[in-house]
């Protein structure tokens, strides 16, 4: 099991941030384009950094496996370009870590994320990294988040659950009529 932590829908008006990330309308889009063009950079031996080369891999492990990809679409977005800063410091203190990195990811209805698993360049061999996600748009029936063997579906906004591991296979399908918002951070903790 992942551990409920506790619930943040006091500390931020995340209704706010969403609305502010629809009008904005940026982020790095993934969908089936993107993740051609990745497999097609490795035949070309395109060196990325260690994110990108990961991506690359994962494309690659989706297309072998005969995922559809056209159901593959989502949005990241990151902190400082399309979310304040501060919604980072308010989470970390809540969590008592120290800030690493953060991202919002958003899955529009019908579309999936596949099953993976992330990069994890700030976790090195420490085991003082912990991951969290927050569902962060009022529950939904229909939007589901998968997390090793556990699925996570029509939650409370603002609850947040640690990931029992950082590198768990996970994955999303938005089956509802409204986008689907998790909050993901990574914190460091002086154990
Ligand atoms: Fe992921």
């Amino acid at each position: 099991m992942n551990d409920y932590i506790g619930n943040c829908k006091n500390l931020i008006d995340w209704n706010k941030v969403i609305e502010n990330l629809e009008k904005s309308d940026e982020g790095e889009i993934f969908n089936k384009k993107r993740i051609e063009k990745l497999i097609e950079d490795i035949s070309k031996d395109v060196k990325n950094s260690s994110e990108i080369e990961h991506n690359k891999q994962t494309s690659v492990i989706w297309k072998e496996n005969n995922y559809f990809l056209d159901s593959i679409n989502f949005k990241l977005y990151r902190p400082g370009k399309n979310y304040e800063h501060t919604i980072c410091d308010i989470i970390s203190s809540f969590l008592k870590g120290k800030y690493l990195t953060s991202s919002i990811s958003r899955v529009d209805p019908g579309f999936t994320v596949g099953i993976h698993r992330d990069s994890t360049p700030n976790l090195l061999l420490d085991k003082t990294v912990k991951r969290y996600v927050i569902f962060i748009n009022p529950p939904e029936v229909g939007q589901i988040f998968i997390l090793g063997d556990e699925c996570f579906h029509n939650e409370e906004l603002g609850n947040i659950y640690e990931w029992r591991n950082m590198d768990l296979l996970h994955s999303a399908a938005n089956t509802s009529f409204k986008s689907q918002y998790l909050f993901h951070i990574e914190c460091k903790f002086d154990i």
